[in-house]
């Protein structure tokens, strides 16, 4: 069975340049060209991470070290809304384990895991610079914290 190549549109690939054209050398543009185009399709696939290398004059395997080492470049796809719970030494001490298993039994998903429907993926991440509020999490672009299991329910009700 042949598979389609995922592909970049046009539309991509010109803002791929319009962003380029800003920095002194191509590849110096590779952390804002996988954000740019991880915003249009929540992920970055192999096929699309082979065609930004070839564009920024990368070979694949030194894009991919960049990609895998900035946790917010996901190289999996993810659901609709990324949430992201702090597992440092604050959060952790503040009760972020009872926060994880809240969100894990409310959306029957486990950690780094997708809800069913796509819409949710759960994630850990280092300090989110919320310590005064932990536990906290970022939920899409929304930072939360105080977080505890009324919380939750309401920011994540029970399928
Ligand atoms: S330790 Fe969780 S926000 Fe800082």
């Amino acid at each position: 069975m042949l598979i389609a190549k995922d592909m970049m549109t046009t539309t991509e690939l010109y803002e791929i340049a319009k962003l380029v054209a800003h920095y002194p050398v191509a590849r110096a543009a590779c952390i804002d060209v996988l954000k740019l185009v991880q915003k249009n399709r929540r992920y970055i696939s192999d096929d699309i991470l082979a065609e930004v290398a070839r564009i920024l004059g990368m070979s694949i395997s030194e894009l991919d070290e960049v990609a895998t080492f900035y946790n917010l470049i996901y190289r999996q796809p993810v659901g609709e809304t990324v949430i992201l719970l702090c597992d440092s030494v604050t959060c952790w001490m503040m009760g972020r384990n009872k926060i994880a298993k809240s969100i894990m039994d409310n959306l029957t998903i486990k950690d780094g895991e997708t809800t069913a429907d796509g819409k949710y993926t759960l994630l850990p991440i280092v300090c989110l610079g919320h310590c005064d509020h932990a536990p906290a999490m970022l939920m899409g672009q929304t930072l939360v914290g105080d977080l505890d299991s009324t919380k939750i329910n309401k920011l994540l009700p029970k399928a």
